[in-house]
Parts: C-alpha cells; structure tokens; sequence
C-alpha cells in the first residue's frame, strides 16, 4: 500500500506550532537564508525551475506568476504579496493543517516570496472562522518580528517586509484573488473584471502577487532543499506532493500528503478503504467547483494535466467520495446550493442562473417531468453561464453539472432499471 511522503508536514504534531524555537531547530528559516543571499530573480528561476504550481486550485505556475507581477510597473513605488487563507472550497481543509500544526511553514515562503518579487508589504487573508489558524498565524508573525526574520533589515540582509493579517467574514466568493483584494482595500466583497490580473493591477491598484498557502509552504521547502531535490517527488509537470483532504464514504477519512500522480485508489485505499465495505461509486474531485468521476477514473493519476486531460479536475485536492446507495441528485443539489447561496449577485447570469439551476435540479426527483430534457437544459444553461458571468463562481456549475451528466446520465434521468 502506498505510503504518505509528508514534504510539507514533515513537521505535523512532532513540533510545538506555538514555538518559533522547535520550528527553527527542525530547520525552520533555512531557505529563507538562503533565498536573501540570491538575486530576488534567482529565486523566481529556482520556484520556476522546481515546476511548482499553485496549490489554490488553477494550478498555474508560481514562479511565472512571480515573474510577471515583478516584472510589472517597474516605476510603482509597492508590490504587494498576499496569502490567500481563506479556505472557503468545500471538502477542503488542508491550508488549515498547516496553519494550525507549522504556521511558521508558509509565512517563511511568503517571506521568500516578497523578497523574490522584491516587495516590502503582505497581508495574509483568514477566514475569519479559522480561530485556531488565526491565532496560531498571529503568534507566529510576532515571534518572527522578534527573531528578525519580519520587519527592518532581516537576517542582516538589507531587506524590509512587513506583514499583516487581515481576517474574512465568511464569504466563499472572497476567497476568488480579485475578490479578496476588493475586501482588503475594505470594499465589499465583489470580484473585479479580470483583466487586469492582480500581477499588473491588485490590490490599491499596485502589482500583487497572490499565492495560496500550501504553494508557499512548497516554496519554503524548495528553496531549503533545491529544485532538483522537489522535483525527484511527483510527476514530470506536475512536481511535489499535495496534501489531500478525502472525505465520504471511507473508513478513515482525513488529510492525506501524497506524491502528485497518486491514483484515487491508493488514496482511498490509505484512508482505509471504502466505510463498511460498501462499493465505489463516484468522488467528486475538487469540492463543489469540481468534478463527478467514476470508477473508471480509479487508477489514473492524479496530475494537474492527466485529469485536465480525463476532463477532471484536482482543483484544491479535496476529494468526497460516494459509495452505491448514494445520490448522485442529492449531491448535485447539494453543490447548486452552495452557489445559489455564495453567488454575490452583481452579475444577472449567476444570480438568476444558480437560482435556476437549484429549482431545476431538484425537479430531477419529479417524476412528472422529461428528466433527459431537463438535464440538457441545465447543461446548457450553466454553459451560457460559463460563457457570460463576471467571474469564475458563475463559471463552476458547469463543473459538477457536466460530469455528473457524463458519468451518472441514466442515474440522473431515472433510465435505470
Ligand atoms: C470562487 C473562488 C473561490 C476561491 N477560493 C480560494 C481559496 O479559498 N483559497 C485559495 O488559495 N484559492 C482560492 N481560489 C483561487 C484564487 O482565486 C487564486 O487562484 C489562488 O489564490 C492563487 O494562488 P496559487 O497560485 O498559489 O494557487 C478561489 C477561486 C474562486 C473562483
Ligand atoms: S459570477 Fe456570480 S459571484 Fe461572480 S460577480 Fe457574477 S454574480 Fe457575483
């Protein structure tokens, strides 16, 4: 069976979260040390180099984003670097273990990464309902002050960042980075139209750099331990492990660090298999902006690529599985729900579309109704969604909707016997 690789968690429950001391001792601010005696774009070419890819959902490459916000506005007086905390996917929960059990962890990565797009502010986003997360964090940004690794001048470098923790007030949608940026400039939470993206214009209209806190604990370790140690676990282009957060019908549901590439069958296999025997079904891949596979999909290998390939997603790496007896209906509803509810309601399609697509998707129980027909007309509306809403959460039914259609057509349409 396979095995966890804790890269990231190497540290979970074996040191005190509280103690900057054990943190420092495990080898705690070693890649910063190392990151403030390399040319800022050094250290975007070793994040390049390493293949890492942001762990926030979309994947995209960290050192490029890197690249481009400290390439931008080279004459705008600040850049800013922000921590995307606000952990709002459902099903996921994997930024708030390291929060909560190596907070030290991700703010040396954010410290690394002001010093690579050479910015002398951050903030770092909570959600607001992480009390443990927030308190943890808040400690740790005092003691890295005391210890000179914050503030003026750190590790004798020559080098000033400052750093503040802002907290959400329970909004899904402020966890979208343009979105987030509206609400830390003390707006309400309402996306921006993208573009520009936050490299060129974020947050008080100054380059910004937002990154997700697994990616910059990833970045912590690779600047310790160097591009050609990170790339030696993962696959070819997708580099590193994930941390996993599998929930459902297992025996041991949990968080789980993996080499990305692992398939869902040793997944579920490690979270002690399938709860009370029960057969396979389906898990929705990425929470409810995700996607619905079968077991069809039980050996691939979960890779940002090959599931784009398979026309899945690993998203933020939650994973909920469903065994026989469950509703494919239920859980769909279930998601539609969410984003009738999160939907902030600027833009018509959403608003009206995720309103729509929960009255439509709870008549698939009406048997009254021409379910094939339905269910077309759902698919295709969340297309005309996908195509005209302000920002991705009008974007995402389309997810679940699509593949459950794909995998669950006759489930759905009640065509099975
Ligand atoms: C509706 C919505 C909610 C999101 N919520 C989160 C979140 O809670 N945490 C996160 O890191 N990214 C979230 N994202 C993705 C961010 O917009 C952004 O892509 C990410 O923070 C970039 O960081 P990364 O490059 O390190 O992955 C969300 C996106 C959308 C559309
Ligand atoms: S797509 Fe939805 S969440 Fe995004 S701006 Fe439009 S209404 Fe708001």
């Amino acid at each position: 069976m396979i095995k966890e690789e804790r890269i990231l968690l190497k540290n979970a429950g074996k040191i005190n979260p509280l103690s900057i001391n054990d943190y420092t001792k495990a080898g705690g601010y070693r890649g910063l040390k190392k990151a403030l005696a390399m040319e800022p774009v050094e250290v975007i070419d070793e994040l390049l180099e390493a293949g890492l890819r942001g762990r926030g959902g979309a994947g995209f490459s960290t050192g490029m984003k890197q690249r481009f916000t400290s390439e931008s506005c080279l004459r705008c007086p600040q850049r800013y670097v922000v921590v995307n905390a606000d952990e709002g996917e459902p099903g996921t929960y994997k930024d708030r273990i390291i929060m909560e059990q190596d907070p030290h962890l991700y703010l040396e990565g954010t410290i690394i990464a002001a010093h690579a797009i050479r910015s002398s502010q951050g903030y770092i986003y909570i959600r607001g309902e992480y009390q443990d997360s927030i308190e943890k964090t808040r400690k740790a940004v005092e003691d890295a002050y005391k210890k000179g690794f914050l503030g003026k001048n750190i590790m004798g470098s020559g080098f000033d960042f400052d750093l503040e923790i802002k907290l959400g007030a329970g909004s899904y949608l402020c966890g979208e980075e343009l979105t987030m940026l509206e609400s830390l400039e003390g707006k309400r939470g309402t996306p921006r139209i993208k573009p520009p993206f936050p490299a060129e214009k974020g947050v008080f209209g100054m380059p910004t750099l937002v990154n997700n806190v697994e990616t910059l604990a990833n970045a912590t370790r690779i600047l310790e331990k160097g591009k050609q140690w990170y790339r030696q676990t993962g696959t070819d282009t997708s580099p590193g492990t994930k941390i996993f957060t599998i929930s459902g019908q297992v025996n041991k549901a949990g968080y789980y660090e993996l080499p990305l590439g692992v398939s869902l069958r040793e997944l579920i296999e490690l979270a002690g298999g399938m709860r009370n025997g029960k057969p396979f079904k389906a898990a929705l891949l990425g929470g409810a902006a995700g996607t619905f596979v079968d077991s069809s999909m039980l050996d691939e290998e979960m890779s940002y690529d090959n599931l784009k390939k398979k026309g899945a997603t690993l998203g933020s790496g939650a994973v909920i599985v469903l065994a026989g007896e469950d509703s494919i209906a239920r859980t769909l509803i279930n998601c539609l729900r969410f984003f009738k509810h999160e939907s902030c309601g600027k833009c018509i399609p959403c608003r009206v579309g995720t309103a729509q697509l929960l009255i439509s998707a709870r008549q698939l129980n009406d048997t009254a109704r021409d379910k094939k027909k339905l269910l077309g007309e759902m698919i295709r509306d969340s297309g005309l969604m996908a195509a005209t809403s302000l920002c991705p959460l009008g974007q995402s039914p389309i997810l679940p909707l699509k593949s459950a259609a794909r995998y669950f057509e006759d489930e759905l349409c009640g065509l099975e016997n």
